[in-house]
């Protein structure tokens, strides 16, 4: 039997304005594929031009949340506004009135998804956020209903497109960094203010969900270690390729015997591992389950359309599903305390030393190495020295974040030369 959904989408920007369009185009699609005849009953925009120009009926547009609310036959409320402020109070709204909330908000998934989760079970509806994640990448529907069956012990990904976008200039162009945000933001991947990308702000947000999800445990954005690429030279990405590595910005989550390890940062991967063919604005997830092994999800993190596929599923599935899931693990604001997290988490490096051209110095600076019981795989010498300085690049095998540090404040404070990157590589 054809069951009949009304749906209001809250904010017709990029996503919004794709997810009306999808679910128009659609909609005799969803009814014969999935039984379910979905309509969308109200939408909430202040810019009346822009619902305009996607061809919005008049008579369809609200004039206020309480308007949207009130509509008995909007069952599904899509929130895609974005940030913490309006959003969060629409989504509680409709949350209280027992609405299910489709949202595609990272922010507001990661920082209160614990309160309106309780909400959401209080008033017996859902809170579906696969377009949080990923765009389009279906990787939240993946954890929940594809990789359940295992112990998930580490997820790394490419889950910023923006980023991964510039990476790709600096690799393949030889772009510096200046030079790719602008092409970036010319082509509205990067925004003007670029922070939330570039700084890996975007990235911690969808780890802190996904590594939530993965390890069934709640893991705060607070707890996890951030480095953007604004301090990436172009020079690390070059020398790293000759040495069989690229550099991307990766999010990693791992479930160890030592505890649980989450963190964002540049990291040089070897050339041959799936995730180094990750190119442009293209994102993935590469999941190690402890039965299935490893399973890898690509595809486009961003954008219109691909990030409305994700809203729309999310729309079917709850349109198709009369029970509701909540979160498989004790979803409150703060950390379970006795869950134990790793801080000073271990890597191999890539170091890059500015070093004096004379004889002695290899020996120190390998020396202070051997001090804090770091060992190097790799050690090259790039180029001829400029000003009596040459670049000295030296891989390490897996050591502790802390003995890095300290080695590199030994060599800076030695004579020999000035520390110029430290890049973490992931074999
Ligand atoms: N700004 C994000 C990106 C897309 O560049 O991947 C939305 O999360």
């Amino acid at each position: 039997m054809t069951k009949k959904v009304g749906v209001a989408i809250l904010g017709l920007g990029v996503v919004g304005g794709g997810t009306y369009q999808t679910l128009v185009e659609h909609h005799d699609f969803y009814l014969e594929t999935q039984q379910v005849d979905i309509s969308v009953e109200m939408v909430l925009d202040k810019n009346l031009e822009r619902l305009k120009d996607l061809g919005v009926p008049q008579e369809i547009i609200a004039g206020s949340i309480e308007e949207v609310l009130a509509n008995p036959n909007v069952d599904i409320v899509v929130e895609t506004i974005g940030g913490i402020g309006v959003a969060k109070a629409f989504v509680t709204a409709a949350l209280r009135d027992g609405k299910t909330v489709v949202t595609s908000n990272k922010e507001l998934i990661c920082k209160f998804s614990h309160e309106l989760e309780k909400i959401a079970r209080r008033n017996r509806c859902g809170l579906y956020y696969e377009a949080s994640c990923v765009g389009g990448v279906p990787i939240i529907r993946t954890l929940l209903d594809g990789v359940q069956a295992n112990k998930i012990q580490s997820m790394m990904g490419i889950v910023n497109g923006t980023t991964n976008y510039i990476l790709t200039k600096m690799t393949y162009e030889g772009a510096d960094y200046a030079d790719a945000l602008k092409e970036a933001q010319r082509l509205g991947y990067a925004e003007a203010n670029p922070t939330a990308d570039v700084d890996g702000f975007d990235s911690m947000y969808k780890l802190s969900i996904l590594s939530s999800m993965a390890f069934h445990t709640k893991i705060p954005y607070t707890k996890i270690f951030r480095e953007g690429i604004s301090q990436i030279d172009v020079k690390d990405i070059a020398f790293g390729r000759e040495l069989g590595y690229t550099l991307k910005l990766l999010a990693i989550g791992k479930n160890t015997d030592k505890g649980i390890e989450v963190r964002v940062h540049p990291t040089l991967i070897p050339n041959a591992h799936p995730l180094a063919s990750v190119n442009d604005s293209f994102n993935a997830v590469y999941l190690t389950g402890d039965a299935v092994d490893d399973v890898m999800l690509y595809g486009r993190g961003a954008g219109a359309l691909p990030t409305a596929s994700a809203v729309v599923s999310d729309v079917i599935y709850a349109a198709t599903h009369s029970d509701v899931k909540y979160s498989t693990f004790k979803n409150t604001a703060t950390a379970d305390s006795a869950v134990k997290f790793v801080s000073d988490f271990s890597s191999a490096y890539y170091i890059r030393v500015s070093a004096e051209d004379r004889a002695g110095v290899l020996a120190k600076i390998s020396g202070i190495f051997g001090k804090y019981g770091i060992s190097i795989v790799e050690l090259a010498q790039k180029g001829d020295a400029v000003g009596g300085k040459v670049p000295l690049i030296i891989i390490t095998h897996k050591t502790s974040e802390n003995s890095v540090k300290r080695a590199v404040e030994k060599i800076n404070a030695a004579g020999v030369g000035e520390v110029q990157s430290v890049i973490r590589v992931e074999k």
